[in-house]
């Protein structure tokens, strides 16, 4: 069985790395990475690959940045023409950018089946470009692996066949509990290079923030940095800062104050040897709800919704809206929620190993 596994941005990267490794042990299934470079940046990108043990992709499509429109299009334009050529059995997507979408498409008109990684998760806000990603790609997907229950009900509830949806866990702990264990042995080398902090264990908040409905708005985005300068008051807080981001707060004029230091986009492990030891995490990523609810860190998402709600009802993330005072509320209420936080089921480090199996029966 011949598989492209389709990655394109910095949260795509994660879980096709558990997927590759599980697929090396499965007889019989040829698995090739395919990069369309929506990412492109070394941080955004290769350091990704190679803090991840990600093998070189065996096609890279250099897609790059554009609108919605010209990336979405590059992409499809590309990866049509290795489709056509090597015809694989299956093309298997993660998650819900631009890539997920532009190469379910492609693959589902040249008759070739689709595997969606993280399928059936819904934010029901259309305003938001992965909503729109994840339900039209679900619209074409044959197999649907699915991470937590509400993914399940969304896809029955959508009318697909019960026997296409497969929950099997996420493969994003996997790589979450996998890395961890990495970095407990070995030093996280690039960020002992270039920074010389890490705070004690407890004392510090680390933050993300790049969703355009937060920083491409200059109001929305001014009270965002409001608050974090008054909870910067209490506490030290770590910033990578994506490139969107990065241009907005130049664009805005944004100021934050000095307990918050501001840091380039730190690579995966740098990131979580960070993060796991923080008092608090805030974010407004999808990923990190999911990852901090795997460790029991208190989370407070800067949204207004959320598609991953397993990280609410179980975990350790509360939902906090995108004013100063919604932030400001749920950063008190996050403590207490780690006391009777409990780990989503199946997220336990073996889903990939599961989607092989489900595959490698129905194929
Ligand atoms: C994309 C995903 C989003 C994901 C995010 C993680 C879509 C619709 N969005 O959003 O779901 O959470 O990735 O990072 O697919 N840029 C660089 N270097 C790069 C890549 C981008 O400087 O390597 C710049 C671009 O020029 C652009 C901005 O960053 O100005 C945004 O990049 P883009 O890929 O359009 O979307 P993201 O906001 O990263």
């Amino acid at each position: 069985m011949k598989v492209f596994l389709v990655a394109g941005a910095r949260p795509n990267f994660m879980k096709i790395a558990p997927i590759y490794r599980a697929s090396r042990k499965v007889a019989g299934v040829n698995c090739q990475i395919v990069h369309t470079g929506q990412h492109y940046d070394y941080e955004m990108s290769q350091a990704f690959f190679e803090d991840l043990e990600i093998p070189k992709p065996t096609y890279f499509l250099d897609a790059g940045s554009g609108s919605h429109a010209v990336q979405t299009a590059k992409i499809m334009v590309a990866f049509e023409k290795i489709c056509e050529k090597e015809r694989p059995d299956l093309v298997m997507v993660v998650g819900d950018v631009n890539s997920t979408l532009a190469c379910s498409i492609v693959a589902k008109k040249l008759l070739i089946k689709v595997a969606h990684v993280e399928a059936g998760l819904r934010s029901f806000d259309l305003a938001m470009p992965e909503e729109i990603n994840r339900m039209v790609t679900d619209v074409i997907t044959d197999y649907f692996f699915v991470t937590e229950e509400s993914g399940r009900l969304n896809l029955l509830r959508e009318g697909k066949p019960a026997k296409q949806i497969h929950f099997v866990g996420h493969v994003m702990i996997d790589n979450l509990l996998y890395q961890k264990r990495k970095i407990a042995t070995t030093p996280v080398r690039r960020f002992a290079m270039t920074h010389d902090l890490k705070p004690a264990k407890g004392t510090y908040a680390f933050m993300t923030l790049h969703r355009p409905s937060n920083v491409d708005d200059k109001k929305t985005f001014m009270g965002i940095a409001d608050a974090f300068n008054e909870i910067a008051k209490d506490m030290l807080i770590l910033f990578p800062v994506h490139p969107r981001t990065k241009k907005m707060m130049a664009q805005f004029k944004i100021k934050f104050s000095k307990n918050i230091k501001l840091l380039p986009p730190l690579g995966f492990k740098e990131s979580l040897f960070l993060w796991k030891d923080a008092k608090v995490v805030f974010t407004d990523s999808g990923g990190l709800q999911e990852e901090t609810t795997a460790l029991k860190i208190p989370c407070v998402t800067i949204r207004e919704n959320t598609e991953r709600p397993i990280t609410i009802k179980l975990g350790t993330n509360v939902l906090a809206g995108t004013s100063k005072e919604g932030i400001l509320k749920a950063y008190k209420k996050c403590f207490n929620k780690v006391k009777n936080a409990k780990i989503p089921p199946l997220w336990d480090g073996k889903a990939a190993n599961r989607i092989w199996k489900v595959l490698k029966s129905v194929k």
